[in-house]
Protein backbone atom coordinates (compact mmCIF):
# COMPACT_ATOMS: atom_id res chain seq x y z
CA UNK A 1 0.00 0.00 0.00
CA UNK A 2 1.70 3.58 -1.04
CA UNK A 3 0.37 6.44 0.82
CA UNK A 4 0.58 9.67 -1.44
CA UNK A 5 -1.67 11.88 0.35
CA UNK A 6 -2.32 13.18 4.42
CA UNK A 7 -4.31 15.87 7.08
CA UNK A 8 -5.07 15.55 10.30
CA UNK A 9 -5.54 12.12 11.15
CA UNK A 10 -6.42 10.90 7.79
CA UNK A 11 -4.47 9.31 4.97
CA UNK A 12 -4.83 8.17 1.07
CA UNK A 13 -3.31 5.95 -0.94
CA UNK A 14 -2.55 6.01 -4.48
CA UNK A 15 -5.64 4.05 -5.10
CA UNK A 16 -7.63 7.11 -3.44
CA UNK A 17 -8.45 4.84 -0.79
CA UNK A 18 -8.84 6.73 2.63
CA UNK A 19 -7.75 5.51 6.16
CA UNK A 20 -7.74 6.79 9.25
CA UNK A 21 -4.12 6.68 10.74
CA UNK A 22 -3.65 5.04 14.28
CA UNK A 23 -0.24 4.50 13.67
CA UNK A 24 1.15 8.21 12.98
CA UNK A 25 4.61 7.45 11.53
CA UNK A 26 4.37 5.39 14.65
CA UNK A 27 4.18 7.93 17.02
CA UNK A 28 5.61 10.40 15.31
CA UNK A 29 2.71 12.61 13.70
CA UNK A 30 1.88 14.35 16.89
CA UNK A 31 -0.51 16.79 15.36
CA UNK A 32 -1.92 14.66 12.59
CA UNK A 33 -0.41 14.43 8.88
CA UNK A 34 0.50 18.11 7.23
CA UNK A 35 -0.49 20.32 10.50
CA UNK A 36 -0.82 24.05 9.30
CA UNK A 37 1.75 25.48 11.70
CA UNK A 38 4.09 22.83 10.80
CA UNK A 39 3.70 23.24 7.09
CA UNK A 40 3.79 27.34 7.70
CA UNK A 41 6.81 26.58 9.49
CA UNK A 42 8.80 24.65 6.94
CA UNK A 43 7.39 26.46 3.64
CA UNK A 44 9.28 30.09 5.72
CA UNK A 45 12.23 28.36 6.98
CA UNK A 46 12.74 27.15 3.36
CA UNK A 47 12.83 30.37 2.00
CA UNK A 48 15.11 31.69 4.90
CA UNK A 49 17.90 29.30 5.26
CA UNK A 50 17.69 25.59 5.08
CA UNK A 51 21.22 24.24 6.51
CA UNK A 52 24.08 25.44 7.65
CA UNK A 53 26.00 22.23 9.58
CA UNK A 54 25.94 22.30 13.41
CA UNK A 55 29.34 24.66 13.15
CA UNK A 56 26.91 27.18 13.94
CA UNK A 57 23.98 28.46 15.45
CA UNK A 58 20.98 29.23 14.33
CA UNK A 59 17.64 31.02 15.19
CA UNK A 60 15.22 27.86 14.58
CA UNK A 61 18.25 25.70 16.54
CA UNK A 62 18.00 27.97 19.81
CA UNK A 63 14.24 28.68 19.93
CA UNK A 64 13.62 25.02 20.00
CA UNK A 65 16.28 24.42 22.58
CA UNK A 66 15.20 27.18 24.52
CA UNK A 67 11.79 25.62 24.86
CA UNK A 68 12.84 22.40 25.39
CA UNK A 69 14.88 23.23 28.50
CA UNK A 70 11.67 25.77 29.81
CA UNK A 71 9.74 23.00 29.82
CA UNK A 72 11.59 19.84 31.41
CA UNK A 73 13.52 19.15 34.26
CA UNK A 74 16.90 19.38 32.01
CA UNK A 75 19.26 22.34 31.18
CA UNK A 76 21.08 21.36 28.16
CA UNK A 77 19.97 20.42 24.55
CA UNK A 78 22.15 18.54 21.91
CA UNK A 79 20.41 17.66 18.50
CA UNK A 80 20.48 14.67 15.97
CA UNK A 81 18.50 13.29 13.47
CA UNK A 82 16.34 10.18 15.30
CA UNK A 83 15.96 8.68 18.33
CA UNK A 84 18.62 6.12 17.68
CA UNK A 85 20.92 8.58 17.73
CA UNK A 86 19.55 10.05 20.60
CA UNK A 87 20.12 7.24 22.97
CA UNK A 88 23.70 6.94 21.35
CA UNK A 89 24.58 10.61 22.05
CA UNK A 90 22.93 9.63 25.59
CA UNK A 91 25.50 6.59 26.01
CA UNK A 92 27.70 8.53 25.12
CA UNK A 93 27.25 11.48 27.69
CA UNK A 94 27.26 9.04 30.27
CA UNK A 95 30.23 7.26 29.34
CA UNK A 96 32.18 11.02 29.67
CA UNK A 97 30.36 10.79 33.66
CA UNK A 98 31.77 7.39 33.82
CA UNK A 99 35.49 8.53 32.24
CA UNK A 100 35.80 11.30 34.65
CA UNK A 101 34.21 11.13 37.54
CA UNK A 102 33.69 6.84 37.99
CA UNK A 103 37.15 5.31 37.25
CA UNK A 104 36.45 4.63 33.72
CA UNK A 105 33.32 2.90 34.33
CA UNK A 106 31.12 2.26 30.71
CA UNK A 107 28.50 -0.20 31.06
CA UNK A 108 24.78 0.36 31.12
CA UNK A 109 21.94 -1.10 32.37
CA UNK A 110 19.18 -1.54 30.06
CA UNK A 111 15.72 -3.46 30.30
CA UNK A 112 14.12 -6.78 29.01
CA UNK A 113 11.62 -5.96 26.18
CA UNK A 114 13.23 -2.59 25.94
CA UNK A 115 13.19 -0.74 22.13
CA UNK A 116 16.33 2.12 21.82
CA UNK A 117 16.69 1.68 17.60
CA UNK A 118 19.12 -0.02 15.51
CA UNK A 119 22.35 1.32 15.27
CA UNK A 120 24.93 -1.45 16.38
CA UNK A 121 25.24 -0.04 20.02
CA UNK A 122 21.25 0.37 20.60
CA UNK A 123 20.38 -3.00 18.96
CA UNK A 124 22.96 -4.06 21.94
CA UNK A 125 21.33 -1.59 24.76
CA UNK A 126 17.29 -3.12 23.09
CA UNK A 127 16.90 -5.82 25.09
CA UNK A 128 15.24 -8.05 23.06
CA UNK A 129 17.18 -11.19 21.08
CA UNK A 130 15.54 -10.95 17.70
CA UNK A 131 16.63 -7.59 17.14
CA UNK A 132 20.24 -9.04 18.60
CA UNK A 133 20.86 -12.21 17.52
CA UNK A 134 21.08 -11.61 13.51
CA UNK A 135 23.92 -9.09 14.16
CA UNK A 136 26.22 -10.42 17.44
CA UNK A 137 28.94 -9.86 17.93
CA UNK A 138 27.36 -7.20 19.21
CA UNK A 139 29.20 -3.86 20.84
CA UNK A 140 30.76 -4.81 24.66
CA UNK A 141 29.13 -2.21 27.48
CA UNK A 142 25.15 -3.04 27.80
CA UNK A 143 23.86 -5.42 30.02
CA UNK A 144 19.53 -6.13 29.87
CA UNK A 145 18.19 -7.03 32.99
CA UNK A 146 14.34 -7.51 33.67
CA UNK A 147 12.11 -4.67 33.66
CA UNK A 148 9.90 -3.26 36.58
CA UNK A 149 12.51 -4.97 38.88
CA UNK A 150 14.78 -3.01 40.43
CA UNK A 151 16.55 -5.90 42.55
CA UNK A 152 17.60 -7.28 39.06
CA UNK A 153 19.32 -3.36 38.44
CA UNK A 154 20.94 -3.46 41.66
CA UNK A 155 22.46 -6.87 40.65
CA UNK A 156 23.58 -5.96 37.51
CA UNK A 157 25.24 -2.86 38.86
CA UNK A 158 29.25 -3.08 39.53
CA UNK A 159 32.15 -0.49 39.65
CA UNK A 160 31.82 -0.28 35.60
CA UNK A 161 28.54 1.04 35.55
CA UNK A 162 27.69 4.52 34.16
CA UNK A 163 24.06 4.62 34.14
CA UNK A 164 20.79 2.61 33.59
CA UNK A 165 18.85 3.54 30.57
CA UNK A 166 14.93 3.14 30.45
CA UNK A 167 11.97 3.90 28.87
CA UNK A 168 9.25 4.78 31.42
CA UNK A 169 6.93 3.04 29.57
CA UNK A 170 8.17 -0.04 26.98
CA UNK A 171 6.63 0.84 23.84
CA UNK A 172 7.56 -1.37 20.99
CA UNK A 173 8.27 -4.10 23.84
CA UNK A 174 4.59 -4.53 24.02
CA UNK A 175 3.59 -0.87 25.59
CA UNK A 176 4.55 -2.43 29.00
CA UNK A 177 3.81 -0.21 31.69
CA UNK A 178 5.76 0.26 35.08
CA UNK A 179 5.02 -0.03 38.39
CA UNK A 180 4.25 2.99 40.22
CA UNK A 181 7.01 2.90 41.86
CA UNK A 182 9.61 1.54 39.84
CA UNK A 183 11.48 5.04 38.30
CA UNK A 184 11.44 6.18 41.76
CA UNK A 185 13.44 3.45 42.85
CA UNK A 186 15.45 3.19 40.41
CA UNK A 187 16.00 6.72 40.35
CA UNK A 188 17.13 6.42 44.00
CA UNK A 189 19.59 3.46 43.38
CA UNK A 190 21.29 5.69 40.55
CA UNK A 191 21.68 8.13 43.01
CA UNK A 192 22.94 6.15 45.55
CA UNK A 193 25.84 4.83 43.14
CA UNK A 194 26.34 8.22 41.36
CA UNK A 195 25.66 6.75 38.26
CA UNK A 196 23.06 8.30 35.58
CA UNK A 197 19.62 7.80 34.83
CA UNK A 198 18.83 8.27 31.51
CA UNK A 199 15.06 7.76 30.11
CA UNK A 200 14.29 7.17 26.84
CA UNK A 201 11.08 9.25 25.72
CA UNK A 202 11.84 8.85 22.18
CA UNK A 203 7.99 7.32 21.70
CA UNK A 204 6.48 8.31 25.33
CA UNK A 205 7.61 12.20 25.05
CA UNK A 206 5.97 15.17 23.56
CA UNK A 207 2.86 14.72 25.53
CA UNK A 208 1.84 11.58 23.44
CA UNK A 209 0.89 9.79 27.48
CA UNK A 210 -0.92 12.86 28.55
CA UNK A 211 2.14 14.90 29.89
CA UNK A 212 4.50 16.78 27.67
CA UNK A 213 6.81 14.05 29.32
CA UNK A 214 6.20 10.57 30.63
CA UNK A 215 8.71 10.71 33.62
CA UNK A 216 6.69 13.78 35.18
CA UNK A 217 3.84 11.79 36.03
CA UNK A 218 6.67 8.77 37.80
CA UNK A 219 7.77 11.45 40.17
CA UNK A 220 11.41 11.19 39.03
CA UNK A 221 13.91 13.71 37.11
CA UNK A 222 16.11 11.81 34.28
CA UNK A 223 19.83 13.07 34.63
CA UNK A 224 19.43 12.43 30.53
CA UNK A 225 16.28 12.29 28.29
CA UNK A 226 16.36 11.00 24.75
CA UNK A 227 13.58 12.63 22.51
CA UNK A 228 12.90 12.20 18.77
CA UNK A 229 9.59 11.34 16.73
CA UNK A 230 6.75 13.30 18.45
CA UNK A 231 8.76 16.36 19.02
CA UNK A 232 9.01 17.37 15.37
CA UNK A 233 5.56 16.08 14.41
CA UNK A 234 6.93 14.08 11.12
CA UNK A 235 10.10 15.83 10.37
CA UNK A 236 13.37 13.77 11.23
CA UNK A 237 14.64 14.72 14.32
CA UNK A 238 16.51 13.69 17.50
CA UNK A 239 18.09 15.35 20.66
CA UNK A 240 19.63 14.45 23.92
CA UNK A 241 18.82 16.55 27.17
CA UNK A 242 21.21 16.98 29.99
CA UNK A 243 20.95 18.84 33.36
CA UNK A 244 23.51 21.03 33.43
CA UNK A 245 25.92 19.24 35.81
CA UNK A 246 26.20 16.08 33.41
CA UNK A 247 26.54 18.20 30.29
CA UNK A 248 30.08 17.10 30.18
CA UNK A 249 31.05 16.93 26.25
CA UNK A 250 33.72 19.10 25.43
CA UNK A 251 33.88 20.79 21.82
CA UNK A 252 34.05 18.39 19.32
CA UNK A 253 33.90 15.49 21.57
CA UNK A 254 30.22 14.55 19.75
CA UNK A 255 28.73 16.43 16.46
CA UNK A 256 26.40 15.56 13.72
CA UNK A 257 26.49 17.36 10.30
CA UNK A 258 22.15 17.52 10.25
CA UNK A 259 21.91 17.81 14.21
CA UNK A 260 19.98 21.31 14.49
CA UNK A 261 18.64 21.55 10.80
CA UNK A 262 17.17 24.62 10.61
CA UNK A 263 14.73 23.52 8.52
CA UNK A 264 13.74 20.72 10.69
CA UNK A 265 14.17 22.94 13.81
CA UNK A 266 11.77 25.53 12.59
CA UNK A 267 9.22 22.86 12.37
CA UNK A 268 9.87 20.78 15.61
CA UNK A 269 9.28 24.55 16.89
CA UNK A 270 6.33 25.29 15.76
CA UNK A 271 5.19 21.75 16.66
CA UNK A 272 6.06 21.87 20.11
CA UNK A 273 5.21 25.62 20.35
CA UNK A 274 1.82 24.75 19.80
CA UNK A 275 1.17 21.50 21.54
CA UNK A 276 2.63 23.58 24.55
CA UNK A 277 0.11 26.75 23.95
CA UNK A 278 -3.10 24.72 23.11
CA UNK A 279 -2.09 22.26 26.01
CA UNK A 280 -2.32 19.31 23.83
CA UNK A 281 -0.79 16.72 26.43
CA UNK A 282 -4.20 17.16 27.96
CA UNK A 283 -6.32 16.68 25.38
CA UNK A 284 -4.27 13.65 24.66
CA UNK A 285 -5.20 12.47 27.92
CA UNK A 286 -8.71 13.16 28.00
CA UNK A 287 -9.06 11.60 24.53
CA UNK A 288 -6.71 8.40 25.92
CA UNK A 289 -9.25 8.00 28.44
CA UNK A 290 -12.62 7.80 25.84
CA UNK A 291 -10.41 5.29 23.93
CA UNK A 292 -9.26 3.27 26.81
CA UNK A 293 -13.41 2.94 27.79
CA UNK A 294 -14.50 2.31 24.79
CA UNK A 295 -11.48 -0.70 24.03
CA UNK A 296 -12.78 -1.74 27.65
CA UNK A 297 -16.28 -2.47 26.76
CA UNK A 298 -14.66 -4.77 23.26
CA UNK A 299 -12.60 -6.53 26.07
CA UNK A 300 -15.96 -7.18 27.63
CA UNK A 301 -17.69 -8.33 23.81
CA UNK A 302 -14.91 -10.33 22.72
CA UNK A 303 -13.84 -12.77 24.99
CA UNK A 304 -10.43 -13.48 23.66
CA UNK A 305 -9.45 -9.94 24.29
CA UNK A 306 -7.37 -10.20 27.72
CA UNK A 307 -5.65 -7.17 27.87
CA UNK A 308 -6.13 -3.46 27.49
CA UNK A 309 -3.07 -1.11 28.30
CA UNK A 310 -1.37 1.84 27.72
CA UNK A 311 -1.52 6.01 29.59
CA UNK A 312 -2.22 9.12 26.66
CA UNK A 313 -2.56 7.75 23.82
CA UNK A 314 0.18 4.93 23.67
CA UNK A 315 -2.23 1.58 24.00
CA UNK A 316 -2.41 -2.05 23.37
CA UNK A 317 -5.07 -4.39 22.66
CA UNK A 318 -4.17 -7.84 24.08
CA UNK A 319 -5.55 -11.46 23.08
CA UNK A 320 -5.05 -14.65 24.07
CA UNK A 321 -4.73 -15.91 20.40
CA UNK A 322 -2.16 -15.05 17.56
CA UNK A 323 -4.45 -12.83 15.63
CA UNK A 324 -2.30 -9.47 15.47
CA UNK A 325 -1.41 -9.93 11.81
CA UNK A 326 -4.79 -10.78 10.43
CA UNK A 327 -6.31 -7.78 12.85
CA UNK A 328 -3.97 -5.40 11.14
CA UNK A 329 -4.71 -6.78 7.71
CA UNK A 330 -8.57 -6.89 8.70
CA UNK A 331 -8.75 -3.12 9.78
CA UNK A 332 -6.37 -1.92 6.72
CA UNK A 333 -9.10 -3.26 4.58
CA UNK A 334 -11.76 -1.73 6.21
CA UNK A 335 -9.82 2.11 6.08
CA UNK A 336 -7.87 1.86 9.58
CA UNK A 337 -3.93 1.78 10.26
CA UNK A 338 -2.81 -0.14 13.29
CA UNK A 339 0.30 -1.17 14.56
CA UNK A 340 0.78 -5.24 14.62
CA UNK A 341 2.76 -4.91 18.43
CA UNK A 342 3.31 -8.64 19.06
CA UNK A 343 1.50 -11.79 16.95
CA UNK A 344 -1.24 -11.45 19.93
CA UNK A 345 -1.32 -7.78 20.43
CA UNK A 346 -1.81 -4.67 18.51
CA UNK A 347 -0.83 -1.06 19.08
CA UNK A 348 -2.70 2.21 18.38
CA UNK A 349 -0.51 5.38 18.72
CA UNK A 350 -3.12 7.98 16.54
CA UNK A 351 -1.92 11.82 16.34
CA UNK A 352 -2.71 13.57 19.69
CA UNK A 353 -4.69 16.07 18.05
CA UNK A 354 -7.56 12.82 17.33
CA UNK A 355 -11.24 13.74 18.33
CA UNK A 356 -13.94 11.28 20.19
CA UNK A 357 -15.91 11.34 17.00
CA UNK A 358 -12.25 9.81 15.14
CA UNK A 359 -11.80 7.42 17.69
CA UNK A 360 -15.48 5.81 17.28
CA UNK A 361 -14.94 5.52 13.95
CA UNK A 362 -11.68 3.84 15.00
CA UNK A 363 -13.63 1.77 17.70
CA UNK A 364 -16.65 0.69 14.69
CA UNK A 365 -14.14 -0.40 12.27
CA UNK A 366 -11.93 -2.38 15.24
CA UNK A 367 -15.58 -4.24 16.30
CA UNK A 368 -16.22 -5.16 12.68
CA UNK A 369 -12.81 -6.61 12.46
CA UNK A 370 -12.83 -8.61 15.81
CA UNK A 371 -16.21 -9.94 14.87
CA UNK A 372 -14.35 -11.08 11.63
CA UNK A 373 -11.73 -12.89 14.06
CA UNK A 374 -14.52 -13.92 16.68
C1 LIG B 1 11.62 4.23 22.76
C2 LIG B 1 12.30 4.29 21.44
N1 LIG B 1 13.60 4.61 21.41
C3 LIG B 1 14.26 4.71 20.25
C4 LIG B 1 13.64 4.47 19.05
C5 LIG B 1 14.41 4.59 17.77
O1 LIG B 1 14.04 5.73 17.09
P1 LIG B 1 14.46 5.92 15.54
O2 LIG B 1 13.72 4.90 14.77
O3 LIG B 1 14.05 7.34 15.24
O4 LIG B 1 15.94 5.74 15.47
C6 LIG B 1 12.28 4.13 19.03
C7 LIG B 1 11.60 3.85 17.76
O5 LIG B 1 10.56 3.26 17.69
C8 LIG B 1 11.59 4.04 20.26
O6 LIG B 1 10.30 3.72 20.32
Amino acid sequence: MTLVRGKGAEAWDDQGREYLDFVSGWATNSLGHCHPVVVKALEEQARTLIHTSSQFYTVPQLELAQLLVEHSCLDRVFFCNSGAEANEGAVKLARRHGKLRLDGAYEVITALNSFHGRTLAMTAATGQSKFQEPYAPLPVGFINVEYNNVEAIKRATSEKTCAVLLEPIQAEGGVNMPEDDYLRKVQSWCREKGILLILDEVQTGAGRTGTLFAYEQYGVEPDIMALAKGIGSGVPIGAFLAKEEFSLFSPGEHGSTYGGNPLVCAAAHAALKYMIDHNIPAQAKRIGNYFMTQLESLKQQFDFITDVRGRGLLIALEFNQEIGDKLQLACLNRGLLVNRLKPNAVRFMPPLIITEKEVDRAVAILRDALKEKA
